[in-house]
């Protein structure tokens, strides 16, 4: 069976009040337009067109998975003339050529439910998607005949009458038609609605004028089928759709605080005994080992964190490209920042107000309090004092520093790169390092101390 499959995005998505394209909205953290590409992905088909127009570069350019076919919808006169630009396209060497027709802002739509609606169109009906919704304001008005029951036709919400605004069937956005019928319906639509426009769903009433059967298929949950259009409806799919996730993790035994205060924006992969605080947010891959706890309010990105590892409340952990590793039984936060690069090896303790970038720590290292460790290869059991910092960054270029084992780094120091600090070295309070620290011994570069005994407090001068 050949099969083409149109996804149209070109509309502005005005309801969204919002400079970018509808279809570019996230909902947990991907575009809504790159869910629909990727259920159709998963169909096989011959072709995938997607219509583009308002901000179609834009779209064009984050549509980024091989395969896909754009086509330029200008202007964009409605759902049924965005379908017209795909037909010189969709192919029809079949004589049971389907074209399936998916909305590029319904984003959570299955393949099997999609598999299930090329069957029941089978090359020679047209078959449509709907649902009974409880509140189906804003949908197209499924039409049956009063005594048959068969599929008439779709309503548009501003053209319905008041009787038919009370029908709960509505129609989803997909349908699935013989492209050879299909073409003959597209060349007969008018505009005469209220919007003006050349509506896809007028398609129906000319299939059953013309005696082709109209069959509808039901959506198996309300969830798949539910579109955005306006700010309010992307939030409440938004919270539906963590809700899922939500459920689908405490089933493998993750335990959530609140299921109803966890956002996964990409995939969270745990082992068992994971405990998760409230509101934490888990951004592209982040796996979490066996029995690590999260504390509340932590932002975790690009992350794999290992076994018994505590990350506390308020940390902030972004991986970025380059990820972030994190080793078994670690200690992090309160309040600490891990950036790209970050590799925490097996009992490092990183306390509040530490930040790291693109350093490697060993086993057992510390630092505590209020640090900076940039561009830093550091050896195990090392600690690392309160406010000290690797001067990594010179105006210019960015310069490696390297501390071997069993390094203790006094507070306040200021470790100038390139720079090494060999095994067992001691570097006193408040160093500002330029030299490398010999191993095993105590380098120290401040002032020293003076104690002044007549040295006399000025006080204040008498009023005049
Ligand atoms: C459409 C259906 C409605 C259905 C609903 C389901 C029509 C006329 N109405 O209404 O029956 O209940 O979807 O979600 O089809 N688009 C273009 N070019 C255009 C206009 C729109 O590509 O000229 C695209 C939009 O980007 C969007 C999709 O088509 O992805 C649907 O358009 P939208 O304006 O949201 O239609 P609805 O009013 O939701
Ligand atoms: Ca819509």
């Amino acid at each position: 069976m050949e099969l083409n499959i149109v996804i149209m995005a070109a509309g502005q998505g005005t309801r969204m009040k919002s400079k970018r394209p509808k279809v570019l909205h996230t909902l947990a953290g991907k575009p809504l337009l790159q869910y629909v590409v990727g259920t159709a992905a998963r169909l096989q088909a011959d072709r995938i067109v997607i219509i583009t127009g308002h901000g179609a570069d834009q779209v064009e350019t984050q549509m980024t998975s091989a395969g896909l076919t754009f086509v330029r919808q200008e202007p964009q006169l409605g759902t049924g003339h965005a379908v017209q630009q795909a037909l010189p396209v969709l192919g029809v060497a079949q004589e049971n050529s389907i074209t399936l027709i998916l909305n590029g802002d319904v984003p959570l739509i299955e393949p099997q439910t999609l598999q299930a609606l090329l069957g029941a169109c089978g090359g020679h009906q047209l078959a449509l998607l709907s649902v009974f919704l409880d509140k189906p304001q804003g949908y197209g008005r499924i039409l049956r005949h009063p005594d048959l029951n068969t599929v008439m036709g779709i309503v548009e919400e501003r053209d319905a009458s008041p009787d038919q605004i009370k029908i709960r069937e509505v129609y989803t956005g997909v349908m699935a038609a013989p492209t050879r019928l299909l073409e003959g319906w597209l060349s007969e639509l008018t505009p005469q609605n209220a919007q003006g426009e050349y509506y896809l769903t007028d398609v129906v009433k000319l299939a059953a004028a013309q005696g082709t059967p109209v069959v509808c298929a039901q959506a198996p949950d309300e969830i798949q089928v539910l579109g955005i259009n306006s700010p309010a409806q992307l939030a409440d799919l938004e919270r539906r759709y963590q809700a899922r996730l939500a459920q689908s993790l405490m089933l493998q035994g993750v335990r959530l605080a609140d299921p109803h205060r966890v956002d996964i924006r990409g995939t969270l992969r745990c082992e068992p005994d994971v405990d998760i605080d409230v509101n934490c947010i888990f951004e592209g891959e982040v796996f979490l080992g066996e029995g690590t706890r999260i504390g509340p309010h932590c932002v975790i990105r690009q992350a794999t964190i290992g076994r018994q590892t505590v990350i506390h409340a308020f940390t902030h952990i972004d991986g970025g490209a380059a990820g972030v590793c994190i080793g078994d039984r670690a200690m992090v936060g309160p309040f600490a920042r891990l950036r790209p690069g970050t590799s925490l090896n097996d009992e490092v303790h990183i306390g509040n107000f530490v930040e790291i970038k693109n350093a490697t720590l060993g086993p057992g290292s510390k630092a505590n309090h209020l640090a900076y460790i940039g561009d830093a290869q550091l050896g195990a059991r090392v600690n690392y004092g309160a406010g000290s910092i690797t001067a990594n960054y010179d105006g210019a270029n960015k310069h490696q520093t390297v501390i071997g084992h069993d390094v203790h780094v006094g507070s306040n120091c200021v470790l100038v790169a390139p720079i090494t600090l060999g095994d067992g070295a001691t570097i006193g309070a408040g160093t500002t390092l330029s030299k490398d620290a010999p191993r095993g011994q105590l380098t120290v570069a401040r002032a020293r101390p003076v104690s002044l005994a007549h040295w006399q407090r000025p006080a204040r001068k008498p009023e005049s």
